[in-house]
């Protein structure tokens, strides 16, 4: 079944998204500009057109696609190519790759850059081993002396932005985001995302945002802190006092799409994101994967997994997730789904963020 009917949000979730969305301001950096300063971070098998699309309506200030491999790109393979896809109603759009080879890179830039994102952003803090055992994403953070060469390729095959998305170094015996950064800089690079965590860390014990601070206050480049902002009063708070240009927020929007438009919610307000508004935009997603492909495999497994992120801290969702993993057909699941959310009228959303939240991340 294909839903192709987009229908407008109600008056009072449109509403509140307008309010909002007014209040966040444009930020420039370097020759990159986004609507707000709170962006959605790259997850691969999640940052597809149709949830980034998804997050710009709900105020993400820019995205960036999932990790893309330069290889893939290179050999023609059709599965990649299709990663690359943007959407026209994308705005504020990075493509983001990941190899090891520096000429191998090059060239996949600029086909990338054929698809005409705004910027193509490097992956430099994948942790994972299939990808770190060729030498790509935080291993790239190992060898400095090499990055120079490296970025200098890319920028030369590309007339559009390059930027990097880092970790804070290999291990705590190596931080070394700094010294990236100053050959970034050399190299021309626009800006520099850091996740505030070692390679070694993976997901574990928390974002160093000390040092991303630090970091900051002294960096050539405008830099982007990423991790553990979970909930719109932490977002809120960081935003209060940081020294980042940028924040970017990855797990959080899976499980609260409205983090972006929350963080602009001033003290004493009386506004908030009802189980309604959440099947309002669940039908949003829904449209946009049903654009973005015809196959109903690939749209049962995106729908499934966001609307069990979605529903998680709600009433009942154990039982609710159930239903989701055992109803085989896309329209049903709707439907479970519909009566899930609209059952909950006036009960409110309550997620443990001391509980692990997935943790195996490419970045
Ligand atoms: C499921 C998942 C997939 C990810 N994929 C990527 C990726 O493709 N590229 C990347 O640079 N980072 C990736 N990351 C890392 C995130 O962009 C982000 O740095 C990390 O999750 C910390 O931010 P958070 O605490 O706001 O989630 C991924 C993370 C998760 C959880």
């Amino acid at each position: 079944m294909t839903n192709t009917t987009r229908t407008p949000f109600s008056k009072q979730l449109q509403s509140k998204i307008d309010l909002l969305s007014k209040r966040t301001t444009k930020i420039q950096m370097g020759d990159v500009s986004f609507d707000s300063p709170l962006l959605l971070a790259p997850m691969s098998a999640i940052c597809i057109a149709p949830f980034r699309l998804l997050m710009e309506e709900l105020g993400a200030g820019g995205t960036v696609s999932e990790l893309i491999s330069c290889h893939g790109i290179n050999y023609g393979n059709e599965k990649t190519h299709q990663m690359l896809r943007i959407d026209p109603r994308e705005k504020n759009i990075g493509i983001q790759l990941f190899g090891e080879d520096p000429e191998a890179m090059a060239r996949a830039s600029e086909v990338a850059q054929e698809r005409n994102p705004k910027f193509i952003d490097i992956n430099m803090g994948c942790p994972v081993r299939k990808v770190v055992s060729k030498g790509g994403g935080s291993a790239l953070m190992k060898d400095p002396k090499k990055l120079g060469a490296y970025f200098g390729a890319m920028k030369k095959a590309i007339n559009i932005p390059l930027t990097v998305k880092i970790r804070t170094g290999w291990d705590e015996e190596s931080i070394n985001a700094q010294e990236v950064i100053h050959i970034a800089k050399e190299e021309g690079l626009e800006f520099v995302a850091v996740h505030g965590r070692t390679r070694t860390q993976q997901y574990k014990g928390r974002a160093n945002w000390e040092l991303l601070e630090n970091l900051a206050t002294t960096s050539p480049l405008p830099l982007i802190g990423n991790g553990d902002l979970h909930t719109h009063k932490q977002v809120q708070e960081r935003l209060s006092k940081t020294t980042c240009q940028a924040l970017m927020l990855g797990r959080g929007p899976l499980r609260n799409p409205f983090i972006f438009l929350e963080s602009y919610i001033q003290e004493g307000e009386d506004l908030s994101f009802s189980s309604r508004d959440y099947f309002e935009i669940i039908q949003r997603l829904y449209h946009y994967i049903s654009e973005y492909t015809e196959r109903e495999r690939t749209q049962l497994v995106q729908m499934r997994k966001h609307i069990v992120w979605m529903a998680q801290g709600f009433p009942g969702v154990a039982q609710f997730r159930g239903q989701i993993f055992t109803t085989p057909d896309l329209g049903d699941t709707m439907k479970v789904t519909e009566d899930f959310f609209m059952g909950l009228e006036g009960k409110d959303k309550n997620i443990n963020h001391d509980e692990a939240f997935m943790t195996s991340g490419h970045g």
